[in-house]
């Protein structure tokens, strides 16, 4: 008789098991806000439901132009972007992108930002009840706003008071996306934690900056930016480290990962699922390769349940 070895693995999370809806994903695998856009544009070349989920671009309340330009530069091993938050306007995604994801099977999370709190309240409150919505993002942590953004998330105390005022204006769980960018991420997670926050997202960009010599003058037009891609992996990766071992809360690790190996050390170090940013520009298909990599590194490994790995170097 012939028997073929048939080989189980659960790749499941659960991103807000105290949720009454819960937010549960297929696997791990996310995208990262901005980098995959509303994941209309990738339906036809790829089987997107594939993916654990997909966060879409960052949404705010009046649709935005963003940055001067040049808004993108390279620089040594990462990417320098000042996009400034580009956007057609929550009215518009409800209209224009909710009716198609509400088809999908992958689920769809709205990353948002706003310049006030009021304003973050208003936008959850637009999503609320929206099919093709799984859940909201809350960006407090785009570093190339003049007004919003880093500004909440840089503190404990304006970042929960935007937590709390998103979570009174829906029923969608929430994840909230952190800063590297300051000096205290782990009192922020947990004031974020504290104020309703079912997962966390670390980390967005690190402010960096590049000059162009000849013109002595900045490559961007916005000045600094926000540097994503391989520099800033061991840096995420020591901030998850850091906020898993005190918040007792589901941490969505970014920041540099292109392979199912980097993907693995984030779990290790305390992550439950993963988003692909920055490597998506040189390989759209890196979302995909990222979650086939973890399939074969469990499979080499003999892991059955990826749950078994998150924080085990912690331990
Ligand atoms: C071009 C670009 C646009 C981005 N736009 C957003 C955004 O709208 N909202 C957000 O929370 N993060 C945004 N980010 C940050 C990414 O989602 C991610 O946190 C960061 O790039 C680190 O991950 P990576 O190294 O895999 O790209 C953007 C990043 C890039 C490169």
């Amino acid at each position: 008789m012939n028997w073929h070895k048939e080989v189980v693995r659960d790749l499941s999370v659960q991103l807000a098991p105290e949720h009454p809806g819960g937010l549960p994903l297929a696997n791990p695998v996310m995208t990262a806000a901005g980098t995959f856009g509303y994941g209309t544009e990738y339906q036809h070349l790829f089987d997107i439901q594939k993916l654990g989920a997909i966060v879409c671009k960052g949404t705010t309340l009046q649709p935005k132009e963003g940055n001067p330009q040049p808004r993108l530069a390279e620089t040594d091993c990462g990417l320098l972007n000042s996009i400034g938050l580009q956007n057609i306007g929550v009215k518009a995604l409800v209209n224009e992108k909710t009716p198609i994801w509400a088809t999908w099977r992958v689920p769809v999370i709205v990353n948002i930002a706003g310049e006030t709190v009021d304003e973050y309240a208003q936008i959850a409150g637009a999503l609320d009840g929206v099919p093709g919505i799984s859940a909201i993002e809350v960006n407090i942590s785009c570093p190339n706003v003049k007004a919003g953004g880093m500004e909440f998330g840089a503190r404990a105390e304006s970042a929960a008071r935007v937590t709390a005022a998103v979570k009174s204006a829906t029923s969608l769980p929430l994840i909230v996306k952190l800063t590297p960018n300051t000096g205290e991420i782990v009192s922020i997670a947990q004031a974020v934690a504290g104020a309703g926050a079912d997962a966390l997202c670390l980390i967005n960009t690190v402010k960096g900056m590049a000059i162009d010599i000849h013109r002595r003058k900045p490559m961007l037009g916005n000045r600094t930016g926000g540097l994503s891609g391989p520099a800033v992996k061991p840096v995420a990766l020591a901030m998850v480290y850091e906020v898993s071992g005190e918040v007792d809360l589901p941490i969505v690790g970014c920041g540099g990962i292109a392979s199912g190996n980097d993907a693995i050390e984030f779990i290790l170090a305390g992550a439950s699922a993963v988003q692909v940013g920055t490597a998506g520009f040189a390989n759209p298909r890196a979302p995909f390769d990222v979650l086939e990599g973890i399939q074969q590194f469990m499979d080499r490994e003999g892991i059955s349940s990826l749950s078994e790995l998150v924080g085990a170097a912690r331990r």
